[in-house]
């Protein structure tokens, strides 16, 4: 079944989202296999975002990433990837369609409350970075 990785930014830890965005996902019939809050380090952070490396605002979204505890999870389901990235909306909620995630929380670029895997590639390498040391749970669904 398809893993996602999803972490909910410390603008969504602060303004107390992540029942709503945990809701949001559990509706859809995605299933949470793995989460922890935390606090992220400089050096996970460059990790994480090392694509954009060479954009001019890295230095802002590392600063930002680490600037207060994030709620990093797996999501599991049919199409989860592209299904959460749906659900989250454009990555500039201004343009995010009401009824995502973005499109209902948000208004900032920097601050878009959540992230979620663009791809099987960084889904697979996102989940390894994040929770390499850990297994997802595997359970089966009885309802
Ligand atoms: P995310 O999905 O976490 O992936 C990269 C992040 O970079 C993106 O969400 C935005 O929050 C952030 N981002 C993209 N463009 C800009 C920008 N122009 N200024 C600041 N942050 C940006």
């Amino acid at each position: 079944m398809e893993q996602t990785f999803v972490m909910i930014k410390p603008d969504g830890v602060q303004r107390g989202l992540i029942g709503d965005i945990v809701y949001r996902l559990e509706r859809r019939g995605l299933r949470l296999v793995a989460a922890k809050l935390m606090q992220v380090s400089r050096q996970l952070a460059e990790k994480h975002y090392e694509e954009h490396r060479d954009k001019p605002f890295f230095g802002e979204l590392v600063s930002f990433i680490t600037s207060g505890p994030v709620f990093a999870m797996v999501w599991e389901g049919q199409g989860a990837i592209a299904v959460v990235r749906q659900m989250m909306g454009k990555t500039n909620p201004q343009e995010a369609a009401p009824g995502t995630i973005r499109g209902d929380l948000a208004l900032s670029i920097g601050m878009n409350v959540v992230h979620g895997s663009d791809s099987p590639e960084s889904a697979a390498r996102e989940i390894a970075l994040w929770f390499g040391g850990e297994t997802p749970l595997k359970y089966e669904r009885s309802m």
